[in-house]
C-alpha cells in the first residue's frame, strides 16, 4: 500500500523520483500522440479533393521547382492552372506540357514579383472572371549563399527584393483571392514558408525572418477563416531538390519536387501547419520538440559556415 504522507513531507530523493516518472510519461504521451497523428496523416491520410474547391487553381512562380510541381499536380486532379511567373518563354513551355499531359485549361500571367504594388493589377486583370478553388502561394527567393547579415551582396536591393517576393506576394495574393472564396465559402489557401521558420535560422537570416511571417500569417488566417468554409495550410519543407537549393540529386529526405508536392497535397484539409512529408516532418518533430532550440541554433550556424566558406573557396579558385 502507498504512503499517505502529504507532498511536503517526502523526502527530496523520492520527490525527484516521482518528478521524473511524471514528466517522462508526459513526454512518451506526447510522443505517442505525434506518432498517432503523423500515422494518421502521412500513412492513412488523404486530404480533401481539391478539384471541388473550384475550377481554376492559381500557382505564383509556377516554372520551376515546387510551384511547377503543385502547378502539374493540381492539374491531374482535373483543375485549369494560372501560372504566373517573370519569364513568358518558361511559362508557355509549362502551360504547353500541363495541357498535353492533363488536358486541363491553362492560363499564363507574366510579372515580377520583386516589382512594387502596380504588378498586382496586372495580376487582378489577368484573374478577372476565373472561379479559383486554390491559390498557392508559392515564390519566394533565398539568399544565393549563406552570409553574415551586413556582407549580404548587393543587400539594400535583397532586403526590397525578398520583402516583395516572400511577404508582400502572399499579403497581396491573398487579399485578391479570399473575398470571392468566402463568398462561395469554399476555397484553399496554400502558403509555402519553410523549414526556416520553425527557429532562427543564422546566416539566413532575413530568409528564415520571412518565412516565419508566411507561417504566422497563414496560422491566424486559418483561425480567422476556418469557420467560412476556407482551408489556409502553412507549407514548412525541409530541402527539396530545385534550383533554388541547389541540390540537384534528390534523395530520401531530399526529395524531388514532385515527390514532395504529391505528399503534401495529401496533407491538406488534416494539418494546418505541415512539413508537408514523412521524412521532412520526423525532421520537424527532432528539430522543434527532442532538441533545444540554442542546439539546433547552433547547428544551423556551423552547417551554413561551412556552406559559406565552400562558396567563397569556390569564388575564389574562380578568380572572383
Ligand atoms: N527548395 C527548397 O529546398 C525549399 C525549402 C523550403 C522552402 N522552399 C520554398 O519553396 C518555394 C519555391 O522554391 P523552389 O525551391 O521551388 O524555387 P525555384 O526552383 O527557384 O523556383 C522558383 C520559381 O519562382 C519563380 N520566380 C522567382 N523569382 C520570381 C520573381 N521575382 N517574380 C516571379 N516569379 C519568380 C521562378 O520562375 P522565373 O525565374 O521564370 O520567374 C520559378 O518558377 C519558395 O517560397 C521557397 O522559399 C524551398
Amino acid at each position: 500500500m502507498g504512503s499517505a504522507l502529504p507532498l511536503g513531507s517526502l523526502p527530496a530523493a523520492e520527490l525527484f523520483y516521482w518528478l521524473g516518472v511524471a514528466t517522462l510519461t508526459w513526454l512518451s504521451l506526447k510522443a505517442a500522440c505525434r506518432l498517432l497523428s503523423g500515422a494518421r496523416v502521412f500513412v492513412l491520410g488523404a486530404g480533401v479533393e481539391v478539384g471541388r474547391f473550384g475550377r481554376w487553381a492559381v500557382v505564383t512562380g509556377a516554372t520551376d521547382g515546387i510551384g511547377k510541381a503543385y502547378a502539374k499536380e493540381l492539374a491531374k486532379h482535373g483543375m485549369s492552372i494560372v501560372l504566373i511567373s517573370r519569364s513568358q518563354e518558361k511559362l508557355d513551355q509549362v502551360a504547353k506540357e500541363i495541357k498535353e499531359q492533363f488536358q486541363v485549361e491553362t492560363k499564363t500571367i507574366t510579372v515580377d514579383f520583386g516589382e512594387g504594388a502596380e504588378i498586382y493589377k496586372i495580376i487582378e486583370a489577368g484573374l478577372a472572371g476565373l472561379e479559383i478553388g486554390v491559390l498557392v502561394n508559392n515564390v519566394g527567393i533565398s539568399y544565393n549563399y549563406p552570409e553574415y547579415f551586413l556582407d549580404v551582396p548587393d543587400l539594400d536591393n535583397l532586403i526590397n527584393k525578398m520583402l516583395n517576393i516572400n511577404i508582400m506576394s502572399v499579403c497581396k495574393m491573398t487579399r485578391m483571392i479570399l473575398p470571392a472564396m468566402v463568398e462561395r465559402s469554399k476555397g484553399i489557401i496554400l502558403n509555402v514558408s519553410s523549414a526556416s521558420a520553425l527557429y532562427p535560422v543564422p546566416l539566413l537570416t532575413l530568409y528564415s525572418a520571412t518565412k516565419t511571417f508566411v507561417d504566422f500569417f497563414s496560422q491566424a488566417l486559418q483561425a480567422e477563416y476556418k469557420s467560412k468554409g476556407i482551408i489556409v495550410q502553412s507549407v514548412l519543407p525541409f530541402f527539396v531538390a530545385t534550383k533554388l537549393s541547389k541540390i540537384r540529386k534528390p534523395t530520401l529526405d531530399k526529395p524531388s519536387p514532385e515527390t514532395y508536392v504529391k505528399a503534401a497535397l495529401n496533407t491538406v484539409g488534416l494539418q494546418t501547419q505541415t512539413n508537408g512529408y514523412l521524412p521532412h516532418a520526423i525532421l520537424g518533430w527532432i528539430t522543434t520538440s527532442l532538441l533545444p532550440v540554442s542546439l539546433v541554433i547552433k547547428q544551423s550556424m556551423k552547417m551554413n559556415q561551412g556552406l559559406r566558406a565552400r562558396h567563397l573557396k569556390k569564388l575564389k579558385e574562380k578568380g572572383d
